[in-house]
């Protein structure tokens, strides 16, 4: 067991010897790496709770929960002992019911908001996404037209990718009938404005793209509570209301994405339980299942018969596996009260942020809610203006001094497994903190 006092600890600059020789032996057959690995290509071996450690026997507090997974931390012990007792039994079955599967349908459905009721069970977001588009299109019949929000991100698959940010990417043109409206994000107002002389243009725009763009097929908006990818973009409360003013004025079905915001991630068990948002549809996935892969959909109660002409069939969707471990993550989230940490660590390192901002002259904003938090890096405070390469150095000097988070540009974002403690984020706040005082001397700012 790491010792809490001794960490982070950086035995060799990482990447170490054992990093450089792991990661070249799998660069050669692996390709496309993320640019948190290409940036930092270290090499995991072990996780503890918050720690991650690297083959070279480094040390890291963890900031980034796998990518928005790991809820509990690493290798949560109950989580561990149920994924050990499934995994003698049975590992898959189609989609046939299991005991584990029965037991973690019934919890999550006491954990989801309004009513939402029926599920279906996939694998990854992505899978999940599509799931909920299907649900669009089987209950709204015919009509397939779906709108979101520039930055988002819905995942890598046909629908789910034609209604993302796919900025710098060469897999144009999106899907018939998907299409982004300028996004609701008051930092970089895509209108220059500002809040409330904005008198919320955003929405009316969005409305009168809906109006304008869609052919009388207008099935759906979908869109992330808060997004993730984009570096923790949290909108005004209004918008919410006016989103579900838009769509049910049109019959139209909001799907909300909550692969990234759900499972306690910012505060609330759903993000959409801050806010004045009743979603059609809510997809889940990321933190379910503690880390291991299992994801879903869960539909109003009204269109949960329309589900019934949807099959539910996956190849590993449900598998008892994940289904353990996303029953064990539940009991978790129970047991150790995990949203009143989320809360009250989530406070504290936006406190600590706040201050870094008056403080660092390249922080433009720092923004987040619960523990899906970011730091935002400008050349300027008045133009705002990105700073990419001061972004990617930080990134990289917080990392080397044992700090493991995600990079996104000029956005620094951290996501803690929501099990965090203040005096773990507090060191890894300093390190963070000392890293951006360098990269400002390096770029003479
Ligand atoms: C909000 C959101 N939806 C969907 C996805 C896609 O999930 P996956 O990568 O598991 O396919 C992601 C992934 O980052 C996400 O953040």
């Amino acid at each position: 067991m790491t010792d809490l006092n001794n960490v982070p600890h950086i035995r060799v600059t990482p990447p170490g010897p054992e990093s450089i020789r792991w990661h070249g032996r799998a660069e050669k057959h692996m390709k496309g790496y993320s640019s948190q690995v290409g940036l930092f290509p270290v090499v995991f071996e072990k996780g503890e709770g918050n720690v991650i450690i690297d083959v070279d026997g480094n040390t890291y507090i963890d900031f980034s929960s796998g990518i928005y997974c790991n809820s509990t931390g690493h290798c949560h012990p109950k989580v561990v002992e149920k994924i050990k007792e499934y995994a003698g039994k049975l590992l898959n079955c189609h989609d046939f019911t299991t005991p584990i599967k029965t037991m973690f349908l019934e919890k999550m459905a006491s954990f989801l908001p309004g009513n939402l009721s029926g599920i279906q069970l996939y694998c990854g977001g992505s899978e999940a996404v599509e799931a909920a588009l299907r649900t669009v299109r089987t209950v709204k019949g015919g009509k397939y037209e779906m709108f979101s929000f520039w930055g988002d991100w819905h995942g890598k698959t046909g629908a789910s990718m034609s209604l993302s940010s796919l900025g710098g990417t060469v897999f144009g043109p999106r899907s018939a009938g998907c299409h982004l409206a300028p996004v609701p994000d008051c930092y970089r107002c895509p209108f220059k404005l500002s809040y409330p002389g904005c008198e919320l243009t955003c929405a009316d725009v969005l409305e009168g793209m809906i109006d304008n763009e869609g052919t009388g097929a207008q099935a759906a908006f979908i869109m992330e509570p808060v997004q993730g990818y984009s570096g923790a973009v949290v909108y005004r409360d209004e918008i919410f209301t006016r989103i579900s003013e838009i769509c049910s004025a049109r019959d139209m079905l909001l799907v909300v994405d909550e692969v990234l915001t759900g499972m306690g991630r910012t505060g609330k068990m759903f993000c959409v339980e801050h806010y004045d948002l009743e979603p059609d549809v809510i997809v889940f996935g990321k933190g379910t299942a503690g880390g291991f892969p299992l994801s879903g959909i869960a539909v109003k109660e009204e269109y949960s018969q329309s589900l019934e002409k949807m099959s539910a069939s996956t190849t590993y969707g449900g598998n008892p596996l994940a289904c353990a471990a996303a029953y064990a993550t539940l009991e978790v989230f129970e047991e150790e009260n995990l949203l009143e940490n989320v809360n009250r660590v989530g406070a504290y390192i936006m406190e600590r942020l706040v201050k870094m901002k008056e403080t660092h002259r390249i922080i433009g904003d720092v923004r987040g809610k619960g523990l899906l938090l970011a730091i935002d890096l400008v050349k300027d405070k008045n133009t705002r203006e990105p700073f990419k390469e001061a972004g990617r150095m930080v990134y990289k000097k917080a990392f080397s001094k044992g700090v493991a988070w995600i990079p996104a540009e000029n956005v620094l974002r951290l996501a803690p497994p929501l099990i965090m403690t203040e005096k773990l984020a507090e060191k890894a706040l300093e390190i963070i903190d000392e890293s951006i005082w360098e990269a400002e001397k390096h770029f003479s700012c």
